[in-house]
């Protein structure tokens, strides 16, 4: 078996790791044993692109159980777990991806991982899908899934343009993704993140959050919750106009620039925060990153202005300006809350990645019938996934009597 990973050695530490994801994944867990018995991925090659995380590896032994054969490298060279990596290898399953790999290196992986012909690609952030159109043109899956809000953006734009040529589902889209991974996942964890680069205190500082969508909802909830007084930059009117009402102080971002002792860049959009911004910026300010990739900080910018760089902490640089100010940049920009800390916890991973085991089976049984285009998961998968979650977590679900049922599909009644 070919694969490349840090060290197998690791193994029994990432085992243990993926054991503890497990036992909170519980929706997965009833995936998984129903994959088991049916076998609906018999025969079918499945190559992701994600975060190599103990969460992803549970999915992955789900795919396996349900007849795929598997194969795995990363979707951001600095969010492999190396001993996770080592436990799935051990598990029989190639992984191609080493944290703090190379460009280079990182390409060759989702080469790696292309060459084995998958029927089914899954990425997140749209890595495989824009090989699958540039280079390998050559292979012909029967479709792909994107779990993420910029892969989805990207996918769209294909779509537009006429461009895309497989059938893609938007695991995003489900509301049992969205609504939950990129709010609480997001919300949590990248507090963690910018704690474990910096451990200063939230109570009493400001939080700029760049961007108020599910993911920035989620990060300025839990600043909130921390004691920091949060600031809300936003370009959409409707969801600015919804931070100021959800309490927050809602500011340009040169303004914001001025007040911000923490950032985070949650939009999805490049250069949110750049050199005007620097410009009038705290000295001792943080920034970090939340969005798919490294491109919401003007970084170069930073780089090139700056009169001096060097590591303080672990996952957290300063950089000295021509003024004296210090400017903190935790984990190179990149998503702090999968390079600083552990990324999102297994408990909401949970019901994304049943999402993504489902969509796989989607297009398994829709092998032939699906043009190319982006699609949504149905809505009742998003029930059937919230259902047993809902279950786990001890909650009651209430039933809509018949007289209900009939009520709300009637226009006649009522006035
Ligand atoms: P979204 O589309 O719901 O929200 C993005 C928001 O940013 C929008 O309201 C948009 O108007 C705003 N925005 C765009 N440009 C802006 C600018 N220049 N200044 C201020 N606001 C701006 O997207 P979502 O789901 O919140 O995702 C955001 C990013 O986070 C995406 O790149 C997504 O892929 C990524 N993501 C990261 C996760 C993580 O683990 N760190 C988890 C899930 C998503």
């Amino acid at each position: 078996m070919e694969y490349d990973i840090a060290d197998l050695d690791l193994a029994a530490v990432g085992a243990r790791r993926m054991a503890w994801a497990g036992r909170r994944m519980p929706v997965l867990g009833t995936i998984r044993e129903r994959f088991r018995q049916e076998q609906p991925l018999a025969g079918r090659r499945v190559a992701a692109c994600l975060h190599v995380t103990a969460e992803t590896a549970n999915l992955m032994l789900a795919l396996r159980d349900g007849g795929a054969d598997v194969v795995l490298c990363a979707s951001n060279p600095l969010s492999t777990q190396d001993d996770v990596a080592a436990a799935l290898v051990e598990e029989g399953i190639p992984v191609f991806a080493v944290r703090g790999e190379d460009n280079e290196r990182y390409y060759q992986h989702i080469h790696a991982v292309l060459d084995t012909k998958p029927d089914i690609t899954m990425d997140d952030g749209a890595d495989l899908v824009t090989v699958l159109h540039t280079d390998r043109t050559d292979l012909e899956p029967i479709g792909s899934t994107e779990e993420t809000t910029t892969g989805v953006i990207r996918l769209r734009a294909m779509a537009g343009d006429g461009t895309l040529r497989l059938p893609v589902v938007a695991v995003n889209d489900s509301a049992t993704k969205h609504l939950f991974d990129n709010r609480y996942g997001t919300g949590q964890s990248c507090m963690d993140g910018i704690l474990r680069a910096s451990n200063v205190l939230l109570a009493g500082s400001t939080v700029v959050v760049v961007g108020y969508g599910d993911c920035g909802r989620g990060v300025a909830d839990r600043a909130d919750g921390m004691g920091a007084k949060v600031v809300v930059v936003e370009v959409d009117a409707v969801r600015a106009l919804e931070a100021a009402m959800d309490g927050y102080q809602v500011l340009t971002a040169d303004d914001a620039a001025s007040v911000g002792d923490v950032f985070v860049t949650v939009t999805g959009n490049k250069h949110v925060l750049r050199d005007r911004h620097f410009d009038r910026m705290k000295d001792g300010a943080i920034l970090a990153n939340a969005g798919h990739f490294d491109v919401e900080i003007d970084l170069p910018v930073l780089v090139a202005r700056a009169a001096e760089r060097r590591p303080v902490r672990e996952n957290l640089e300063e950089f000295v300006l021509e003024d004296g100010r210090r400017l903190l940049v935790a984990a190179e920009g990149r998503l702090v809350n999968l390079s600083a800390a552990e990324g999102h916890p297994a408990d909401v991973m949970d019901m994304s990645f049943s999402d993504q085991a489902l969509a796989a089976e989607w297009l398994v049984k829709g092998a032939g019938d699906l043009k190319p285009g982006v699609y949504t998961l149905p809505g009742e998968l998003d029930q059937e996934v919230a259902r047993i979650k809902l279950a786990h977590l001890g909650g009651g679900l209430e039933v809509l009597t018949e007289e209900q049922v009939a009520y709300l599909a009637t226009w006649k009644e009522g006035t």
